[in-house]
């Protein structure tokens, strides 16, 4: 337990299932960003592929590869968020063998120390999942619209529509419970269906797109801010419309550049043996106070 009474560890998943306790989940993939959600009071943090598309420009998360999960999970661990942060297993990285999965996964855990890993799919990840379970390697699957599998489904899609196809997720979704995962996210999926999984597994499932009837909800850091102008899915409830503020606040600092308004005397420094304005006591030669000294005077 943390001194904010969060919990580092998985067990925060049992738990909340237990009590019926909504787990709130939400992606990050650097140091600002996981800092806020922490301060926002997410119960766990999702490093997701979904950095691909809202970080690294790229229009899938197909492209996305390990390292550069391995380089944004280090990012986030370093802020020390005193909550459980599972990263995306990447498309490609539990596709070849069994073998290869766990290497690629001991790879992000053991570089970053990040608690699980998350994998896309059902029965067809069977032996992926063993083995990482076998690993001492927690995993949280992933049912729904799986965007690594979006040239397969034909584009993003409500999955699980109709008798069969709901049928078969059920089904899915009991066999990664039996399998071991500690948590299921389900996207894009009606909701009495997620409902449905929902009261019958023994796993709290994480909602994106599937309604109220989930043990807890995940969404993008970038959406639910208001920072990403691609995709805006129906699913996405956005909290604020931080990317409206910050180009606001952009255009000041450039009218000011502009004007001379900017940089003010407050912002200068003075000679060497002076004090820069408003800083007390004998001057420090420190430019970020309480940062390491950079030469003093
Ligand atoms: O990559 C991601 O952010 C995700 C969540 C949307 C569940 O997989």
């Amino acid at each position: 337990m943390t001194a904010k009474g969060r919990s580092t560890t998985l067990d925060v998943f049992p738990r909340a299932k237990a009590s019926g306790r909504k787990l709130a989940v939400l992606t990050a993939y650097d140091l600002t960003s996981a800092r806020i959600a922490a301060a926002g009071g997410v119960d766990a943090i999702l490093v997701g592929d979904s950095v691909g598309m809202v970080v690294l420009g790229y229009e899938t998360t197909l492209p996305v590869t390990m390292s550069e999960m391995i380089h944004h999970c280090k990012a986030v661990m370093r802020s020390d968020p005193g909550v459980p942060v599972i990263a995306d297993m990447p498309y490609g990285s539990f596709h070849v063998s069994p073998e290869e999965t766990v290497r690629q996964a001991l790879d992000v855990v053991k570089q970053t120390g990040v608690n699980a890993v998350k994998i896309e799919g059902g029965r067809n990840r069977t032996e992926a999942i063993s083995a990482l379970l076998a690993a001492e390697i927690p995993v949280m699957g992933h049912l729904g619209l799986t965007p690594q599998s979006i040239n397969r489904f034909g584009g993003y899609k409500i999955q699980g529509r109709g008798a069969e196809a709901a049928a078969q997720l059920e089904d899915e979704a009991l066999h990664l419970a039996d399998l071991g995962c500690f948590a299921l996210v389900l996207e894009c999926v009606p909701a009495e269906l997620a409902r449905r999984i929902s009261a019958r597994i023994g796993i709290p499932t994480i909602g994106i797109g599937a309604g109220a009837g989930c043990d807890g909800q995940v969404l993008v850091f970038h959406d639910l801010l208001g920072l990403f102008e691609g995709l805006k899915p129906r699913f996405v409830k956005r909290y604020a419309e931080l990317g409206r503020i910050a180009a606001e606040a952009v255009g000041r600092y450039v009218e000011e550049v502009r004007s001379g308004e900017f940089p003010g005397s407050e912002h200068e420094f003075g000679d060497a043996r002076e004090k820069a304005p408003g800083e007390e006591g004998p001057a420090s030669g420190q430019v970020y106070p309480g940062a390491m000294d950079g030469g003093g005077d």
